[in-house]
């Protein structure tokens, strides 16, 4: 099993930290706030700019702050697996917030990140979803788009011994898809159509 970074101790960091404990790996959450890291069940904390020990790095943060992981942290994520679950949204309209010419957060960051395998995932389920690991009744599944075959199934075998499912969503191109879905899923819920502890389901 691949040990695992979390960035941000959050609604997505601290769920997506209780997938790793819940697959067996060694987590490490990283937080601006040590003591916000240290709440966090069965993870090791540590405070931003302490090295990172994950070989999967998972960047649970708002958009905007992905900038200063790459700012921060570009040398040390070089080879590794890097998650993206962002919604890079404009909350005053909800509109997708990218700059221009970007299709997608993740695409962006794969820029940013040349030597490293980009996947985007986590981003089309809610946070409660994630860290109970069930969705109306059934496992909640998990999309991945990467261009890296390794990176997606690395990710992969961490989702499955945790219990949840996994559906391969292709290139990294696809991301752009997965955020305007996960962006469709905020909306929704916004609106009372659907709520905050529901979300997408995908049948087989
Ligand atoms: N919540 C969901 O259900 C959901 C679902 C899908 C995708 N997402 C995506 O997941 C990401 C995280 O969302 P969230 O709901 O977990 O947000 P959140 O609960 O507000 O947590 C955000 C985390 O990022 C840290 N952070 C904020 N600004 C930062 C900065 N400038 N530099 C460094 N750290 C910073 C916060 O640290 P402090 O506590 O120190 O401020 C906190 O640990 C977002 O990109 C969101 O679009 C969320």
């Amino acid at each position: 099993m691949a040990s695992i970074t979390v960035f941000g101790s959050g609604n997505i960091g601290s769920a997506v930290a209780g997938i790793g404990v819940k697959a067996g790996a060694d987590v490490q959450v990283i937080d601006r706030d040590k003591s916000k890291a240290a709440a966090v069940s069965g993870v090791t904390p540590a405070v931003w700019g302490e090295p990172i020990t994950g070989d999967i790095v998972i960047l649970a943060l708002p958009y905007p702050a992905e900038a200063s992981v790459v700012a921060d942290y570009g040398a040390q994520l070089a080879d590794k697996v890097v998650v993206d679950p962002s919604n890079p949204v404009d909350f005053g309209t909800m509109d997708l917030a990218l700059p221009q010419g970007v299709h997608s957060a993740a695409e962006e960051l794969a820029g940013k990140l040349p030597d490293s395998k980009v996947v985007k995932a986590f981003n089309t389920d809610f946070a409660a979803t994630l860290a109970s690991g069930v969705n109306d009744g059934a496992p909640t599944t998990v999309m991945a788009a990467s261009d890296s075959e390794d990176a997606r199934q690395a990710l992969q075998a961490v989702v499955e011994a945790a219990g949840l499912r996994f559906v391969d969503a292709g290139a990294l191109k696809r991301a752009s898809y997965m955020e305007a879905f996960g962006a469709l899923q905020m909306v929704l819920a916004m609106s009372g159509a659907t709520q905050w502890t529901s979300g997408f389901k995908v049948v087989k």
